[in-house]
């Protein structure tokens, strides 16, 4: 095959950040995908339907001429959520997904949740309506090792949720490990789990070995390969609990390079060709559309995209190894590997 024309993708889970840094990255993702889940980790977070619309609107000012990108906006779960606030900003339209960021697990989530019985009324009316919960699954506990935080959290926190509340929709975001994609496979319906372009190509030696490597650094960490491999297989599956959330997430350079250096990837940029030429690998590339166009729509209840996008194989393609912003450069992610596939635009 040289040639591929899926359903427009979506990208399920996005980081665009604000003012210069959105002006910057907002162009690498609308050259390709129609629509994305913002996530609400800015500094002070997105908590507040009015602070979910002014965000929209400047996501919408900075967009490109001519760009049909629609950004689909989030909360940030916070013990004080107001449910009434939360309700009327999903009944107009304007939130897609809540999401939880246990406290501390990541970058900008220190207001996140500490105790889950505080949320438990918000979880239910959500359950109500049918607004998904976009879930970081990692305990915060200092005891427990990070490369197990994912599995542990499936055992503490998520499943009792699932089982105390369980209409309640569940998008199990940026998974990295097997046991992840077990659970989100026989979680029925209501249970989805995006999957990252970088934890498909990376597992924690391109991290770790041969120096440090701050750029493959992101959370949830990447693991042992034969997790890699398990996320490789649930990605290319088609199974419809599968899709696309990039989780791309700028820093600069200067940020990602510091003593304690922000965690984090971009791949907003070459996502797209990456993913061909993973799938491709796998022998999958009749897979491509359902879990970067099909699957994420299905989950989230809307139409899938009625404008395609052209993948055409040919000589490797030339991405940038880091876009310029009025903050600093911002590294592209580098998969290390020759990509074959261009995306017209
Ligand atoms: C994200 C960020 O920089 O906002 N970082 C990351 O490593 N993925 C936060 C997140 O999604 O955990
Ligand atoms: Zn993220």
């Amino acid at each position: 095959m040289t040639s591929l024309t899926i359903r427009r993708p979506d990208d399920w889970h996005l980081h665009l950040r604000d003012c210069a840094m959105l002006k910057a990255v907002l162009p690498e993702t609308t050259r390709h995908f129609a629509r994305a889940i913002i996530m609400p980790n800015l500094v002070p977070p997105i908590v507040t339907a009015a602070e979910a619309a002014d965000y929209r609107d400047r996501i919408l000012s900075a967009k490109p001429r001519g760009s049909k990108f629609q950004p689909l906006m989030t909360l940030y779960l916070t013990e004080d959520t107001d449910v009434r606030d939360l309700r009327a900003a999903a009944e107009i339209g304007l939130i897609h997904a809540v999401k939880l960021y246990p406290a501390g697990a990541t970058t900008n989530s220190s207001s996140g949740v500490r105790d889950f019985t505080k949320v438990k009324r918000v979880l239910e009316n959500m359950a109500q309506i049918g607004l998904p919960l976009c879930v970081h699954g990692e305990v915060t506990d200092p005891e427990i090792d990070i490369f197990d935080r994912e599995a542990v959290f499936i055992d503490r926190v998520l499943d009792p949720i699932r089982r105390d509340i369980p209409d309640l929709k569940v998008v199990m975001e940026h998974i990295t490990t097997k046991d992840g994609a077990d659970y989100a496979r026989e979680g029925g319906d209501k249970l989805g789990a995006t999957i990252t372009t970088h934890h498909l190509v990376i597992n924690r030696n391109h991290i770790l070995v041969g120096g440090i490597k701050p750029h493959y650094y992101c959370l949830p960490v990447a693991k042992r390969e034969e997790h890699r491999l398990a996320l490789r297989k649930a990605a290319t599956s088609g199974d419809p609990s599968y899709f696309l959330g990039t989780d791309s997430a700028p820093h600069t350079d200067a940020n990602k390079l510091l003593p304690c250096g922000c965690a984090g990837c971009f791949t907003a940029t070459n996502t797209m060709s990456i993913l061909a030429e993973v799938f491709e690998q796998e022998g999958a590339l009749n897979q491509l559309e359902r879990f970067a166009s099909l699957n994420g729509p299905a989950f989230y209840g809307l139409p899938a995209n009625d404008e395609t996008l052209t993948l055409t194989k040919g000589d490797p393609v030339a991405h940038p190894d880091r876009i310029e912003t009025d903050d600093g450069p911002v590294t592209v992610f580098d998969p290390q590997m020759p990509l074959h596939w261009h995306v017209s635009e």
